[in-house]
């Protein structure tokens, strides 16, 4: 795999409703045209040898859309993950959410469920989905857990570090690759909305200019050309 390639790529999926209303359709029809792009992004991911793709799939604040949206939005999820299950295995991909996943529809909990459980010893790519994922409630929890940690005894402040931490993190099964090289964000929006704060100190950013729907494998590649142009300096010179 060339140096080159982005061992962690992130992805904010915006724009499906815009995309949508464009053309004159209902908000969710945006989201079904999503998912097919799901679909090629996450093949073309692990084709190229990317370790770990994140996609933000619902934030925290997503909650305060109308139901018949969540709804549509829910359901997509559900069925998205069931049919691809056969073809993940088949390519090696590991499944792994993050977020506050006892919100979620039960029977999208079970799906999902069932699906990590049967691509678990998946080795090529680990594929995460943000549901209901907020930046902040994630690390809140993780000082909850290691406060807690501490008043039994299992840890001490003191030999709290970085690398400690992220223990605690939602994203620790991504283990040595948590860090996120790249952040895209579709839709031409320029922020971050709660998408993985800590994991995305040092990420590169690209904002394509296009809606999610009409993010292709071809931009996809410029995505990646760009980051290959950049000079990430970490703080040196
Ligand atoms: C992204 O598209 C999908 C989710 C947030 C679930 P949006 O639904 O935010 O689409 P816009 O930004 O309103 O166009
Ligand atoms: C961020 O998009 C969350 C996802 C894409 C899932 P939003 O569309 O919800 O974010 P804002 O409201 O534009 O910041
Ligand atoms: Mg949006």
């Amino acid at each position: 795999m060339s140096a080159l390639v982005p061992k962690h790529i992130a992805i904010i999926m915006d724009g499906n409703g815009r995309w949508a209303q464009a053309r004159g359709y209902p908000r969710f029809y945006g989201h079904l045209r999503g998912s097919n792009r799901v679909k090629e992004i996450v093949r073309e991911a692990r084709r190229l040898g990317v370790s770990a793709l994140t996609l933000y799939a619902f934030s925290t604040e997503n909650w305060k859309r109308p139901e018949e949206e969540l709804s549509v939005l829910w359901k997509t999820l559900k069925k998205y993950v069931h049919r691809q299950i056969k073809d993940m295995k088949k390519n090696g991909i590991r499944l792994h959410v993050i977020g506050e996943i006892e919100r979620l529809p039960t029977d999208v909990r079970d799906e999902l469920k069932r699906a990590m459980n049967e691509l678990k010893d998946g080795n090529q790519m680990i594929l995460t989905f943000a549901l209901s994922y907020g930046g902040r409630a994630e690390i809140i929890q993780a000082a909850t857990q290691f406060a807690k940690d501490c008043m039994n005894g299992i840890a001490t402040p003191e030999s709290l570090n970085e690398k400690k931490f992220e223990e605690y993190l939602w994203t620790s099964p991504l283990g040595e690759n948590s860090d996120v090289d790249l952040l895209i964000r579709t839709s031409g929006e320029k922020r971050i909305s709660n998408y993985l704060l800590w994991q995305a100190s040092y990420a590169e950013f690209d904002f394509p200019e296009l809606n999610w729907p009409d993010y292709s494998v071809e931009e996809f590649h410029k995505s990646l050309e760009n980051f290959k142009n950049r000079k990430r300096r970490f703080g040196a010179v």
